[in-house]
């Protein structure tokens, strides 16, 4: 027998194009699976996401693949094996404050490296109703702390006249544990379709800045409770800090008004537990606030420090950021005193399948998405619409059955729809409608402001039909 090929990593990963064939890899394996994309029961689109490098994190999250008859056909396409020094993880520099962030999944596409920021890709955000870990969207912005769970204590400073807790993780595992399924959602999803209306200052995100988990842990209320907080005052807030600093010390912050902490059935957490696991580090490790229907940026992760203060977190995200203003307001007219920070977020959805500039086949199409609101507002109907609005159909929502005032997760939906014979392109559009009758504006315009956040107009794809 002929000993086999041998490709380094950058070879193989310059193989990820049909132009330059399709490479993957498993162990040490090599193929060639350019023939199969089309093949692909899965489809050819989540074949392509492994272009160019290892099968493994993307069979990790579907078990699927975890079959004699799967590694059959694969076996077919093997065209050699990587080079030995090649398996070995390459050694990053030390003196870069990122160098300790942890590893992330390759579907993940990063919108910023250093603080990291990423989205799952559309046709796999989408695919599970409960998100998977590995492809959550994560939005970081400082550089991941690395903290040691024996040494982990978390701050809660009591009233006047009150001692403090110091809370181990033991400590908070003593008591009852609370497990909801809450949807996180930056308030920046989506901030592409704003920029390409009018710029805006703020990291580009498409329609993927949104993840669903079961998150598990101890209840902010039960916390509070016995440090000796009771709600007499109605005004306060609760206010948290990470563990993540900037180089000047300055930790990330936020806040929430203490009703909705001290509420039993708004079921604010500490969180320990994300989908069964210990949280990952990206996502907060070893403990995060999850507040259910509100804004991501008040679900401090790495969570330090829990305080009741007569006013709202002095941090920079709390009071000069995260906050809507008019299209007119500019970056020299802006007052962010003038505007509260955001907390519950408007109606929501998108689509997910097909993507914007896809080509579709002719017959019938498979409209794929998720729609979600704020405060706890469950989803009543999904309209989509092939024609760009002129006409619209109601999508069949799958998912959990969402609870009156406690929908804390989102719905995920689908429309099966003939294409109207002759048609060679389709416009297709979401919107959503939440239990209290809101909807989604029809454009960017009227709701645009210079940061970007809350961008929940219809959402558009336009695809071509196949004749
Ligand atoms: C399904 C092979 C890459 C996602 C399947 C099935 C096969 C297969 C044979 C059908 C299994 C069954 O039902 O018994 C392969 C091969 C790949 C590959 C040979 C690499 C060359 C990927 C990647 C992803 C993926 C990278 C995800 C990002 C899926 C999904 C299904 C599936 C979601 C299930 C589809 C359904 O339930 O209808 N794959 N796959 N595959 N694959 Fe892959
Ligand atoms: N908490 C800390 N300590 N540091 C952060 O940078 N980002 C916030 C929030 N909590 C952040 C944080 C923002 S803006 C969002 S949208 C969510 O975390 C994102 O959570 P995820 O990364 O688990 O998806």
């Amino acid at each position: 027998e002929k000993s086999p090929r041998i490709y380094t990593r950058e070879e193989v990963k310059s193989h990820s194009s049909l132009e330059t064939r399709i490479w993957v890899t498993l162990g040490c394996e090599v193929f060639d699976v350019t023939e199969f994309v089309d093949l692909h029961p899965g489809g050819p689109s989540k074949l392509m996401l492994a272009a160019g490098g290892p099968l493994e994190p993307f069979w990790a999250l579907y078990a699927v693949h975890d079959q004699a008859h799967v590694r059959e056909i694969l076996a077919q396409y093997k065209v050699g094996e990587l080079s030995p020094e090649d398996k070995a993880p390459s050694t990053l520099k030390t003196s870069d404050p990122y160098a300790d962030d942890p590893v992330r999944h390759p579907a993940l596409k990063v919108n910023s490296q250093r603080p990291f920021n990423a989205e799952p890709p559309p046709e796999l955000l989408t695919e599970n109703y409960i998100t998977p870990n590995p492809i959550f969207f994560t939005r970081n912005h400082l550089p991941v702390p690395n903290l040691k769970p024996e040494t982990y204590r978390l701050h809660v400073v009591g009233p006047p006249g009150c001692q403090s807790l110091s809370l181990s993780l033991d400590d908070l595992y003593q008591f009852p544990k609370h497990e909801v399924t809450v949807t996180l959602q930056c308030a920046g999803n989506r901030r592409s379709e704003m920029t390409q209306f009018k710029e805006v200052k703020g990291l580009e995100w498409n329609a993927g800045a949104i993840s669903t988990a079961r998150w598990a842990g101890a209840r902010l209320c039960d916390v509070l409770a016995k440090a000796g907080h009771q709600l007499r005052e109605t005004e306060a807030h609760v206010c948290f800090e990470g563990l993540d600093s900037d180089p000047t010390g300055t930790a990330y912050g936020a806040s929430i008004p203490l009703a909705r902490a001290m509420d039993p059935e708004a079921d604010v957490l500490l969180a320990y537990e994300m989908n069964g696991q210990p949280l990952p580090r990206d996502h907060g490790f070893p403990v995060r606030v999850v507040v259910p229907g509100v804004v991501g940026a008040r679900h401090v992760k790495w969570l330090g420090k829990v305080s009741v203060e007569p006013e709202e977190s002095y941090s920079h995200w709390q009071r000069r950021d995260y906050k809507g203003f008019s299209p007119s307001v500019d970056w020299d007219t802006v007052d962010f005193d003038s505007a509260p920070s955001i907390q519950e977020l408007p109606v929501q959805s998108a689509i997910t399948e097909p993507k914007d500039g896809e080509t579709v086949q002719s017959g019938e199409v498979t409209i794929k998405g998720y729609a979600w609101s704020g405060g706890g507002r469950a989803i009543v109907r999904v309209d989509v619409s092939l024609d760009g609005g002129l006409t619209w159909q109601v999508a069949e929502l799958d998912g959990e059955e969402q609870r009156p005032r406690k929908a804390w997760a989102w719905r995920l939906w689908q429309l099966q729809a003939p294409v109207p014979a002759g048609k060679k392109e389709l416009n297709i559009v979401c919107k959503a409608v939440d239990d209290s009758y809101n909807v989604q504006p029809d454009t960017v315009a009227p709701i645009w402001n210079l940061r970007g956040v809350l961008s929940n107009a219809w959402h558009r794809v336009h695809v071509r039909v196949t004749p």
